[in-house]
């Protein structure tokens, strides 16, 4: 069983991804982090105690982390996932409470305690993840993967042509993350917009119980913006990695520039597919495995047959 860490900013995809972490039997959810992205940091907080009171796992804990990106605040920069983050959804008030330890110490102590065993699956912005691996220098080598969600290898982004959104929100953040992990798998939008929701996905989960129903709805709101199942890959990818395939590769964040900011260049032994913005010294490393693709169906069946079973 692989023990993770979920650290999001829920958001729509970011709840179904929860709830396919505590749903799915190979996983085992060691906590829930939050910051900010989708919306401000209170949101998300909220958000993600109230997923865990939707499933039920109140067991589970949540953090709260960074409220703003490394350098620049963006601010409310995208409403895909509506006002309050859940495209209106009310889901159960938390019975949760904030205990005031901060996402990023939750983060250093379950990995220090557990070394070589966690996995940190990153599905916001990756302020938290930076901040931890800034305090805790031995974090990237305790860690056991850190697999996220972000970033478009070959494709266009989706909040400028360049930059996908948890990339462009703290681009800082994402480059302190490729600099010092050992190893990252990356799931960007090449592979996640492949996992459509309109290809009968709520059609399967009206058949539910509650929790598949109001995933059902929720996921319809959304989709009305956004069809993409994007977060919930990199959890899928987790539990089950033989349903996608990855090539091996460097990841480069732009961070200095105006017209690709947040973009990711991306070297591979055999080509450099795009022009990287800074010198680089890790060419020979290839320390990232660059997702691409999925078998869709068999994904969407795991998230709804493993949503229902909750
Ligand atoms: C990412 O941005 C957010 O809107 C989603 O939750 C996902 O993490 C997709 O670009
Ligand atoms: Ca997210």
């Amino acid at each position: 069983m692989e023990k993770i860490i979920i650290d999001c900013d829920p958001g729509v995809d970011d709840a179904i991804a929860i709830l396919l972490a505590i749903a799915n039997p190979n996983l085992k959810l060691m906590g829930v982090t939050t910051v900010a992205g989708n919306i401000g940091i209170d949101k998300t907080f909220t958000n993600a105690m109230k997923v865990i009171a939707l499933s039920g796992r109140i067991d589970i804990p949540v953090f709260k982390g960074a409220y703003r990106p490394i350098m620049f605040p963006t601010g409310s920069i995208t409403n895909v996932h509506g006002e309050n983050g859940l495209c209106g959804m009310e889901l159960p008030e938390p019975t949760q409470v904030d205990s005031g330890f901060h996402a990023v110490d939750f983060i250093i102590k379950t990995v220090m305690d557990n070394p070589g065993d966690i996995t940190i699956c990153a599905i916001g912005p990756l302020t938290n993840i930076a901040l931890a691996m800034i305090k805790e220098p031995t974090l990237a080598n305790k860690v056991k993967d850190i697999v996220l969600m972000g970033g478009a290898a070959f494709c266009s982004g989706n909040i400028t042509s360049h930059a996908e959104f948890n990339f462009y929100v703290d681009p800082h953040a994402a480059h302190i993350v490729f600099d010092t992990a050992r190893h990252v798998t990356m799931l960007g939008l090449d592979v996640t917009e492949k996992v459509d929701i309109r290809v009968g996905l709520c059609e399967r989960l009206d058949t539910g119980n509650h929790i598949a129903r109001t995933t059902s709805k929720m996921s319809r709101a959304y989709s009305i913006n956004d069809p993409f199942l994007h977060d919930p890959c990199a959890i899928a990818y987790v539990a089950n990695p033989s349903l996608f395939s990855s090539i091996e590769g460097n990841i480069e964040i732009d961070y200095l520039s105006k017209e690709k900011y947040g973009h990711c260049f991306v070297r591979t032994k055999s080509t450099s597919t795009k022009e990287a913005p800074l010198p680089s010294t890790r060419d020979c490393l290839y320390k990232v495995t660059i997702v691409l693709n999925v078998d869709s169906k068999a994904l969407l069946d795991l998230i709804a047959s493993s949503i229902a079973s909750l």
